[in-house]
């Protein structure tokens, strides 16, 4: 076993009362992923061997959104540069296995740990609460060195914050770790010692478990603490440390107040790393990028653009204002104009889509086509050098190359049966405006279809298609149908009409 190897076990038991959410507190997601995924990412990362997540409010949600991250391998993003790119790469996050336990009823932190049955782990443990989303993989790395280099028994992780809270204190005395103290057991100088606890524990296993059963609920809530086994150890002459972290380790959320600070700290960090790996943004607070999406340098995002589920935009692409972009591929070079909604979508290079283009799922647009204002498309292929300039509406549909679909096409996919049939387009056809295509149907290559028609029959390749109304001319029709109705009746006084 590698001696720098820990376990760790992740609280996340408790309802989380103060968020009014039912919701377990845990699973509220923080910038796109759920709280107790950016701990357990953070975990991996710095390469727990297993992870213990204790479960109990919401136990079958919480173990649907955990337990298949224990198969999820992370694909490395673009990251700050801060962040080595080797984090995540995919053999540490495979490292750590995941297993949940329940805890019947909340009775404490302690209480939490035993439910996780220490007694079958070895080496060092890490414990720490699930509902500190801001926490890193480097944080991890410089608690354990730390803890390591001092040869300690057992560490606790603390910071020194302006407003310490309702966080637990550290009680020093000549500069010695004395005790954690609860704001509810606190006395008023107490209360005003800055450095507080983050939740995070480091410890040897062996004297986890040696004193973690001693640990009584005597304290104003009547619960067990787990900041207990502090004092047990320095009583008992253990090596019991504070190790020193950043704030944003120490922010938990309990409020939907504390969650919305930490999603703006993500978004801005996210922000901050694609800065870095040289996206341009023209105002980076406006910008909402989720931590699975990436961005390509070189490429432009204006003001007021929302990206999320894993969308990936390559190098050189624009992305103008107001877009919100799910789960879409954008391929190099593209260009996606202003207020532009995006869902499951593949657009290919130097194509552009938009402004106001709705491409909903399944939809790929080929390399250099033009999809342009009020286009809605879905499930639809859009051939390379393809256009749609205008007003249209595209569903279920294949549409091969250098075609031109004039304004206002439509692709009548749902029939009265309440089945959805496909429109085939071949490569190099000319639809005129205002034609609609009455599926299934199939039109050949190089065909050309007149504008306005309805079509409901295939067009072969190379044919031209009309289905409209003949033109009538009646010449002086007019002139000709007021003179007979004024020799009729003689001339009207149209305001009585
Ligand atoms: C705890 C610490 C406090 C520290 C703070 C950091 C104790 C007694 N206090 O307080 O010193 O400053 O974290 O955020 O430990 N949980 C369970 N089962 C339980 C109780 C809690 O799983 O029976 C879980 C919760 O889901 C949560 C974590 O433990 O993820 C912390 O619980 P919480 O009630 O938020 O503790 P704090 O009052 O914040
Ligand atoms: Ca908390």
């Amino acid at each position: 076993m590698n001696p720098k190897a820990f376990s760790v076990i992740i609280l996340a038991a408790g309802k989380g009362t103060r968020m009014k959410s039912p919701l377990p507190k845990v699973l509220h997601p923080v910038a796109g992923v759920p709280i107790i995924k950016k701990v357990i990412d953070a975990a991996r990362g710095a390469g727990a061997q297993e992870l213990r997540i204790v479960v109990g409010y919401g136990e079958a949600l919480v173990r649907k959104v955990v337990e298949p991250m224990a198969r999820v391998v992370s694909e490395p993003m673009v990251r700050a540069a801060s962040e080595p790119m080797a984090r995540a790469s995919s053999s540490d996050a495979s490292a750590g296995s995941i297993v949940c336990f329940p805890q019947t009823s909340q009775l404490g932190t302690a209480d939490a740990v035993r439910a996780a049955e220490p007694g079958s782990l070895q080496g060092v443990v890490v414990i720490c609460n699930g509902d500190h989303p801001l926490i890193e993989s480097s944080d991890f790395d410089a608690v354990m060195r730390e803890f390591h280099d001092t040869q300690a028994s057992l560490a606790v992780v603390s910071a020194d914050l302006k407003n310490p809270g309702s966080l637990g204190r550290i009680v020093r005395h000549k500069g010695d770790l004395r005790a954690i103290v609860e704001v509810s057991d606190a006395s008023k100088d107490t209360l005003n010692i800055r450095e507080v606890n983050t939740g995070i524990y480091v410890v040897k296993a062996d004297v986890l478990n040696k004193y973690l059963p001693q640990i009584q609920n005597h304290n104003a809530k009547k619960e067990f603490y787990l900041t207990d086994l502090i004092g047990l150890a320095i009583e008992a002459g253990e090596k019991v440390i504070a190790i020193k972290a950043r704030k944003q380790v120490a922010a938990g959320v309990n409020t939907q107040g504390e969650l919305a600070r930490a999603t703006r700290v993500l978004f801005a960090r996210k922000r901050r790393a694609l800065l870095d790996a040289g996206v341009l943004m023209i105002d980076p607070t406006t910008v909402y990028i989720e931590d699975d999406c990436e961005v390509g340098p070189a490429s432009v995002i204006y003001p007021n653009v929302y990206m999320r589920a894993q969308t990936k935009v390559g190098a050189f692409c624009v992305i103008e204002p107001n877009c919100y972009l799910a789960q879409a591929r954008i391929e190099d070079s593209a260009q996606i104009k202003a207020n532009t909604y995006l869902e499951s979508v593949v657009i290919g290079a130097k194509a552009s889509v938009g402004p106001f283009a709705r491409l909903r799922p399944g939809t790929e647009i080929g390399p250099d086509a033009h999809v342009g204002n009020f286009v809605e498309m879905k499930k639809t292929k859009f051939g390379a050098r393809s256009k749609a300039g205008h007003l249209s509406y595209l569903g279920d549909a294949t549409i091969g190359e250098d075609v031109n679909i004039g304004c206002g096409t439509i692709t009548c996919n749902y029939a009265v049966d309440k089945q959805k049939y496909r429109t085939v387009i071949g490569d190099r056809v000319f639809v005129g405006s205002d034609t609609q295509f009455v599926a299934p149907i199939t039109i050949g290559a190089d065909a050309v279809i007149g504008s306005g028609s309805t079509i409901t029959k295939d067009v072969p390749a190379d044919a031209l298609a009309v289905a409209r109304g003949k033109q009538i001319i009646k010449e002086n029709w007019v002139s000709r149908t007021k003179a007979a109705s004024e020799s009729q009746d003689g001339p009207k006084d149209q305001t009585k009409e």
